[in-house]
């Protein structure tokens, strides 16, 4: 396949992201938007040349797309993405996968049956730092990784302004999600057993009810551990939007990353401070660059290829079983096993 054409599924902030990064991708073209909100779908599509879709079904059933990216809220990706399969698009689904155990079976079934790609975006695995370290692990320079310290949070302008469906979904899921999958991929093992704490009360005040953080620990199958942090309360004051701070210690060695507040730029006007994003999604010369449209190119670059991606449904499955039982051990204020 020479050129993939992409149908995009929700129109909002991330998938306007998706948009711009296949209207300026070679090997790419953004054929349609659908949206809940068909307003939505045709303000994206407008800006793009794209067509827009009344619905969903109406974008599934075009022949001529050939792969969908599902970019609505956290609560609403399972339908969607069963109804792509079904229809036989190949699919790049945004994290997390779906927010039950049974859900994300379901779809990974439905992609297996109708011989489809499926893909999730779990776009961390692209970081610069974080593929560096990955990398140093996998050449063994600091032996066995042994503990892993891993923070993932907001702003409280997430939760607050950026989210309207905050209070349908937690900082686990919304970030969480990505932190436990990169832990996975960093140290190249599964979880065996959770253990974590949440609080909630400073979201619940502002009228969303939502957890404020998480932290919680990760034993993996090797022996290595993990604690996970994930806070939707950081004070809007901070100089990023996400506190992304990763250390990993091995038995010959350590790596240490900061991909937010690294300095890489600092930027000061006469009324703030700020570290302007340089990894994820910086635009430069017009062109959405970073790694969060990297992880995209490789979904299109392998569908073109007729090639499985990296990242799989089965990951989409573990991380939402490793939430689960996340959820299910601040319930029960017990360590939880996982199969
Ligand atoms: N990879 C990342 O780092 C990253 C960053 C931000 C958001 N996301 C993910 O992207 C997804 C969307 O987030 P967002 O910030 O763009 O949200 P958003 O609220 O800005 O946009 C969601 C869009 O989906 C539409 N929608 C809702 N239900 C729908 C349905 N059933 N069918 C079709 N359209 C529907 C809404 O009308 C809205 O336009 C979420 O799963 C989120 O976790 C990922």
């Amino acid at each position: 396949m020479n050129t993939v054409r992409m149908g995009l599924i929700g129109a909002g902030g991330w998938g306007s992201m998706h948009a711009r990064t296949y209207a300026g991708m070679p090997g790419a073209e953004l054929h349609g938007v659908a949206d809940a909100d068909p307003a939505r779908a045709k303000a994206l599509a407008d800006k793009h040349g794209a067509r827009a879709y009344a619905s969903t079904d109406a974008l599934l059933t075009d022949p001529d797309i050939d792969a969908v990216a599902v970019v609505t809220p956290d609560f609403a990706h399972d339908e969607v993405l069963l109804a792509a399969a079904r229809a036989g698009k190949h699919i790049l689904a945004e994290k997390p996968l779906a927010m039950t155990v049974g859900a994300c079976e379901r779809i990974v079934t439905a992609a297996e049956e109708s011989g489809v790609m499926l893909m999730v975006d779990f776009h961390a695995r692209w970081s610069p730092p974080l593929y560096k370290a990955w990398e140093a692990i996998r050449e063994g320079e600091i032996g066995a990784p042994r503990h892993v310290y891993y923070r993932l949070n907001d702003r409280i302008f997430v939760p607050t302004e950026m989210l309207p469906w905050a209070g349908r979904t937690t900082v686990l899921w919304f970030v969480g999600s990505h932190a436990i999958d990169t832990v996975r991929w960093l140290i190249g093992d599964e979880v065996a057993r959770v253990y974590a704490v949440s609080r909630r009360g400073l979201l619940q005040g502002r009228g969303i009810d939502t957890p404020d953080y998480y932290q919680s620990m990760l034993e993996f199958r090797s022996g290595a551990t993990a604690v996970i942090e994930n806070s939707w309360i950081l004070p809007n004051s901070m100089p990023n939007i996400v506190d992304v701070k990763c250390e990993i210690v091995g038995d010959e060695g350590a790596l240490y990353v900061d991909q937010s507040h690294n300095r890489a730029l600092e930027k000061y006007t006469g009324t703030t401070g700020s570290y302007p994003d340089v990894f994820v999604m910086p635009s430069i010369y017009g062109a959405q660059c970073g790694f969060a449209a990297d992880s995209i190119r490789h979904f299109v670059d392998r569908v073109r290829e007729g090639q499985k991606p990296m990242i799989s449904g089965y990951d989409g499955l573990m991380v939402t079983k490793v939430i689960c039982a996340i959820e299910e051990s601040i319930r029960t204020k017990q360590p939880v096993d996982l199969d």
